[in-house]
């Protein structure tokens, strides 16, 4: 079992040991591929789960369908997903991963954790589903590049939650000269030089 101050104030004993299963599956599967660098797998507690589980704050009833774009091991969807009834959230999660091979892990770990998550395994542009009510994103692209893709993908969207690292205020800024941004940026509590962005619309400029 993982040991985990956050988890273990934050949600029930039962999810802490889907957690744990979780951590298992990914460090044993990290060993063929990269899902995460080898040098976070110490550390992949905080590094990954708590800093993905930290997004659920920003969902409520509303949230009913969250696409994770480019969720390569399945951070933040699979956290979130296996987190969400601590919070009495019901939305369903897809995941879209236009890497095949890291698209098998996410169908395995999905059924060896018993979760009900929909995988699609192209390149999100191409994805067929257009429907979403939140999109979320980790480690993905840059703002910018970010959001050009979402506009090419046709996807309608009512939030976004993106994860964003110390390039945080090049990259906003960036986004800025090319997209109005409709957003608020939240301190990350397990990085103080990251942010959560959450926005609530975004147009060409
Ligand atoms: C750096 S990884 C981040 C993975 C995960 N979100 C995380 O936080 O660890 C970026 C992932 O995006 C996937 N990816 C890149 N471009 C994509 C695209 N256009 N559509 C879908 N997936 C894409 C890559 O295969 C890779 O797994």
């Amino acid at each position: 079992m993982i040991r985990s101050n956050y988890f273990e104030k934050s949600v029930s004993r039962e999810t802490l040991v889907k957690i744990s299963k979780y951590h298992g599956f990914l460090i044993e599967n990290n060993r063929k591929m990269s899902l995460i660098s080898k040098n976070s797998e110490n550390i992949a507690i905080d590094r990954h789960y708590v800093d993905c589980a930290q997004l659920i704050k920003y969902l409520d009833k509303s949230d009913k369908t969250i696409l994770d774009i480019g969720s390569g091991a399945g951070l933040p969807g699979i956290i979130l997903d296996i987190i969400k009834k601590d919070y009495n959230l019901e939305f369903s999660t897809h995941l879209v991963e236009k890497s095949p091979k890291k698209v098998k892990f996410l169908n395995e770990a999905n059924s060896f954790l018993d979760l009900d998550i929909k995988i699609h395994n192209c390149d999100v542009r191409m994805i067929s589903k257009k429907n979403f009510t939140t999109l979320v994103s980790r480690a993905f692209k840059p703002m910018k590049e970010f959001l050009e893709i979402i506009i090419e993908s046709n996807i309608d969207f009512k939030k976004i939650i993106l994860m964003k690292g110390e390039k945080f205020l090049e990259e906003i800024n960036e986004a800025k000269k090319y997209f109005e941004i409709n957003c608020e940026s939240h301190k990350s509590i397990t990085n103080p030089s990251s942010k959560v962005f959450v926005i609530k619309g975004v147009s060409k400029i």
